[in-house]
């Protein structure tokens, strides 16, 4: 099959985020609760299916697959996975969004196999703070993760910071400071209400991507660009560095007529949208008719028709989608 996944609304699919593990060694406080169960191991993807549904995409034209998860990094065999989708013809951007803790252990590993970005989450630079944050995270081994990173050969690594007012909104100059020390790009996120995560109301953390620009300007003038990666980052430069500064804004900036991408759950539930529960069971394919990639491919085009126009997130606190980020990956 050679057919192009395009939506109803026009939008081609060319990036799939797959989610490969719910569990995580963190417990960042706008992705999970304290108290977290996760799932059994029968209900999750294995990594032939995991590896099936990237082999599809890719043949249906995707370029671009995202390892996430939970923290990709803790599902064994995640080598073995890496190496078989690195293989792929047709995949010219393959990469993984982190929490960085385990990149010294992995970082050499995954680019041999042919992963060529990371993005990495660093909500702050002090250690205390980033313990609060993370519930579980030692900072200097995401530090140490970051320069494994650079040693092992990637290029372009990215940093992603949530932005909590009263939280982190003081670190915003610190950590473009960090990113341009170190040649990295970074991007600031408007936190979005997935899981109900009790922890702070997120009506109160809210911080817009226009506050956190006009903060960095205060020392960084930002030259747009129309640069992309192709992801919801929107980009600017800086006069004096390489590095870039990105905002993801799904609040304050809505990315969604410009959507490409579909996401795969833990559970192999094919989510058409971060932001809605419209979802196709392609581990239902999958453990049904084994092997049977032409069914797997059908199933995939027939969910495109569900594909929202776009997310309806308000700011106001309310919990909009039950599901927690680590499910999806973000
Ligand atoms: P690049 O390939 O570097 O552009 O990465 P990315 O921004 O696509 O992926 P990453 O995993 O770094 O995600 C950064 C943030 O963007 C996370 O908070 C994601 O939840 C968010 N994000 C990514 N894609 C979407 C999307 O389609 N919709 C919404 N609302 N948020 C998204
Ligand atoms: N809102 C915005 N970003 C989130 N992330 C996790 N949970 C949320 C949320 N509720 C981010 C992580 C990681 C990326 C995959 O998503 O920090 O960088
Ligand atoms: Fe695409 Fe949904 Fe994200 Fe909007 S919220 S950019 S439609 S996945």
């Amino acid at each position: 099959m050679t057919e192009q996944l395009i939506d109803d609304f026009g939008r081609r699919v060319s990036y799939v985020r797959i989610s490969v593990t719910d569990r995580c060694d963190f417990r960042c406080v706008y992705c999970m609760s304290e108290e977290m169960t996760f799932l059994p191991r029968a209900q999750v993807l294995t990594l032939e299916e995991i590896g099936q549904i990237a082999r599809a995409f890719t043949e249906m034209g995707v370029e671009k697959i995202r390892l996430t998860g939970g923290e990709p990094l803790v599902r064994g065999g995640i080598e073995q996975l890496v190496d078989e989708i690195g293989a792929l013809p047709g995949l010219n951007d393959f990469t993984m969004t982190t929490n960085g803790a385990s990149l010294r252990k992995h970082a050499r590993r995954l680019y041999e196999g042919g992963l060529r970005r990371l993005n990495i989450s660093l909500d702050s630079l002090d250690p205390a703070r980033f313990k609060q944050l993370t519930r579980t995270g030692d900072l200097a081994k995401v530090i140490d993760g970051i320069h494994a990173a650079k040693e092992a050969g990637f290029q372009r690594i990215k940093l992603n910071a949530v932005i909590l007012k009263g939280r982190n909104d003081d670190e915003v100059l610190d950590l473009v400071d960090f990113a341009r020390h170190e040649g990295l790009d970074i991007s600031f996120i408007e936190e979005m209400p997935l899981g109900d995560v009790s922890d702070h109301s997120r009506a109160e953390t809210f911080y817009s991507s226009d506050d956190v620009q006009a903060l960095i300007e205060q020392r960084y003038p930002l030259i747009p660009t129309t640069e992309t990666t192709p992801g919801p980052s929107r980009y600017f430069k800086m006069a004096d560095s390489d590095s870039r500064v990105g905002f993801i804004s799904p609040h304050s900036h809505n990315f969604c007529d410009t959507c490409n991408r579909v996401r795969v759950t833990v559970e192999g539930r094919l989510l058409l949208c971060l932001g809605n529960e419209h979802s196709v069971d392609l581990r239902a394919v999958l453990r049904r008719y084994p092997g049977d990639m032409q069914r797997l491919k059908q199933a995939i085009v027939d969910a495109l028709p569900i594909k929202p126009e776009r997310h309806h997130f308000t700011t106001d606190g309310d919990v909009q989608v039950v599901r927690f980020m680590n499910m999806t990956g973000g």
